[in-house]
């Protein structure tokens, strides 16, 4: 007797009968039955939250799509998927290290990626970010977030083939593949678009195309701008996307060119459950969900954050749970803390969501902190976050491809006594270098006169200062640089997430000013922060450690290698904001099993000097700093820290 669901309401006894007939292996089908029992019905939960009673027979399709692809997946990926399901807890250990990077710009094909995967597992890594990589449309592409194929690779990078190949290998040495899924648009030259285009009705209603501004009017009448400067509004134009061949408007929350899906569409989910299996079934382990608070639309707010969202993303990860467990979902939502906690799941999607979120918070209050030389801020944002569902975890960055938005709330600012428009304001003066004394060279992106906002461009180390004091030649500002960016990577490799290494950090690398002279870039100044990597100078730092990026390469490695022997560093444990007797430092304690961690940063240039009591309180007499490897005494009155200074500080018993 075949094995089958034990959830009636999940399927009746013909459709049941029909799926058991669909194996010829009974090892299989209970397998895939069991993981049916699991989340089908989460599946059928939020299907039926969002598509109402055109559920079911969605269901339906789902599960033809989902049967295809369990039978098509490749032997060594099923044993992946076991051996995660034996793991549950992969994404949250510390010995996770990740690494971004343009395929092009790290080794110029997928096949130059595969030369090069030495390079990453030397330096630790164990997840790879590839940018986008499908093929996108012509000319600008919004670095490849307009996609024109979800089912080919671009062109001049190689082929699906050499992806599936590449993932292998990764995946022999111990590395994740990691892939953007972009699901809230696609480039007006996929070919749903294009038949909307051409008028037909089953395309058309992809996406949200109007006849006249009635309606387009009425939402941006709540709806934010995301590109103000080079896309102003949400809607574009279009001579075909009206009615019978006619000229009507397309929503486009980003490039004028990236027509936004209709996801209220049931047919758009299943079309993605078939592109993220298909694309699971070629390795890719991680899925980074770009700019997934956009996804639903609602009258009357700003279109993001939606709870629809977060059921449409319960319900594709419960497919690919069903299909390849091995599969992670990262919510790339770059939103107040209040919203992004559920991305993560909260109530009954409390940990069905996304297994990994950006923490955008952390990577903006690090930058806010380094240019105020003051914690005070950062705690009280920190103190204020949500706890996640202690099966998630944080994608912890210091730079990303993307420009930095001042996400500095007002409530927040108010509590340390700053005001919020104040404070934002100063961080653009600061980092476009216009500040008096500002270490910082930076660009200003996407200038909005009607907030006054002003979003940053620049690379790490030109935004801690490496670029103005390697100019200078002052040995001891350039000691500063390299001190502020190894700290900002300290706080992101302890605080318990995924560290997200940005391809060019590791190296120190600087602006790359020459985008300007190309064309599809020169509007875009994100492109001065996506240099090319110099191999050359990764060459070059393992020969000379001591110049600057010698120091920051051999800093980084260092801190990779200690944070892998940590356990205190899993992601399940949440960091505690510890009241910091100096407002230049950052105190974050971790409790695990084994015991505590104290880790102690100091944000200026200054030597501080604390109170011992304060650490004793937490660790004791005799401590253990596992970034310096000795014993850390607390037995005189006051700690010294040295300028940018971090430590990781355990009881020793711990650390023995
Ligand atoms: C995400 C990407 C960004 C892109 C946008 C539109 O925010 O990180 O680079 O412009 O989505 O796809």
């Amino acid at each position: 007797m075949m094995p089958g669901p034990t959830h009636s309401t999940l399927l009746n006894p013909a459709q049941a009968q029909r799926l058991r007939l669909a194996f010829d292996d009974d090892r299989d089908a209970e397998t895939f039955f069991l993981r049916l029992e699991r989340y089908g019905p989460e599946l059928l939960d939020s299907l039926r939250a969002v598509y109402l009673e055109r559920a079911g027979g969605l269901l339906e399709r789902l599960l033809e799509i989902m049967l295809h692809a369990y039978h098509t997946r490749p032997a060594d990926l099923k044993r992946l998927d076991e051996a995660r399901l034996l793991s549950p807890d992969w994404l949250q250990s510390p010995t996770m290290v990740g690494y971004v990077a343009y395929a092009d710009r790290f080794a110029g094909t997928l096949r130059g990626v595969q030369d090069h995967v030495n390079y990453l597992e030397n330096l630790g890594v164990t997840y790879l970010h590839l940018m986008p990589l499908l093929r996108p449309r012509e000319g600008q592409n919004d670095g490849g977030y307009a996609v024109a194929d979800y089912r080919s690779v671009r062109p001049d990078l190689g082929t699906m083939d050499d992806l599936s190949a590449l993932a292998r290998d990764l995946r022999g040495r111990g590395i994740s593949l990691v892939l953007d899924l972009v699901l809230n648009h696609v480039a007006r030259e996929h070919e749903w678009a294009e038949k909307a285009r051409a008028g037909e009705d089953q395309y058309r209603d992809y996406f949200h195309l109007f006849a006249d501004r009635g309606l387009p009017d009425a939402y941006e009448a709540t709806l934010p701008e995301v590109f103000p400067d080079f896309a102003p509004g949400n809607f574009t134009w279009d001579d075909h996307a009206g009615e019978g061949g006619a000229g009507g408007w397309v929503w486009t929350t980003f490039n004028t060119y990236q027509w936004d899906l209709n996801w209220g569409n049931p047919d758009v989910l299943a079309e993605f459950v078939d592109i993220i299996l298909n694309l699971a079934n070629r390795g890719v382990e991680v899925f980074r969900l770009d700019a997934i608070a956009f996804m639903w639309k609602r009258l009357g707010t700003d279109s993001q954050n939606q709870p629809e969202v977060h059921h449409l993303t319960r319900a594709l990860r419960a497919a690919a749970r069903i299909v390849a467990p091995a599969v992670a979902f990262k919510a790339e939502a770059i939103v107040g803390p209040g919203d992004l906690i559920h991305y993560l799941g909260t109530g009954t999607h409390h940990g069905r969501v996304s297994d990994m979120a950006y923490h955008n918070s952390l990577m903006v209050q690090l930058w806010s902190s380094l240019a105020s030389r003051d914690t005070r801020l950062m705690e009280e944002a920190l103190r204020a976050f949500p706890p996640k569902p202690t099966n998630t975890t944080w994608g912890l960055y210091v730079r990303c491809h993307d420009d930095i938005g001042w996400a500095i709330g007002d409530t927040d600012a108010a509590r340390v006594g700053i005001s919020g428009p104040g404070h934002r304001h100063f961080l653009s003066d600061f980092y476009s270098g216009e500040f008096p004394g500002s270490f910082a060279r930076g660009l200003v992106f996407q200038f909005n006169p009607a907030t006054g906002d002003r979003r940053i461009s620049g690379s790490a180390a030109s935004l801690a200062g490496l670029e103005t004091a390697l100019e200078g030649g002052d040995e001891a500002l350039i000691k500063l640089a390299v001190g502020r960016l190894l700290l900002l990577h300290t706080v992101i490799l302890g605080f318990g997430g995924v560290p997200l290494l940005y391809m060019g950090d590791e190296l120190a690398l600087l602006g790359d000013y020459g985008y300007a002279d190309t064309p599809e870039h020169a509007a875009d100044n994100r492109w001065v922060h996506r240099p090319r990597m110099d191999w050359e100078l990764a060459q070059e730092v393992r020969d000379h450690p001591d110049t600057p990026a010698g120091q920051v390469n051999a800093g980084l490695r260092w801190r990779i290698a200690v944070r892998k022997t940590l356990p205190h560093l899993h992601a399940s444990i949440e960091p505690q904001v510890i009241a910091s007797p100096d407002p230049r430092v950052l105190m974050l304690r971790r409790d695990h099993p084994l015991g505590v961690l104290l880790e102690v940063y100091n944000f200026s240039e200054e030597r501080v000097v604390l109170p011992a009591y304060v650490l004793r309180g937490h660790l004791g007499e005799d401590a253990h700093d596992a970034l310096s490897r000795s014993a850390f005494h607390l037995t005189r009155p006051t700690v010294t820290l040295d300028p940018y200074r971090a430590l990781w500080l355990t009881a020793p018993e711990v650390s023995a």
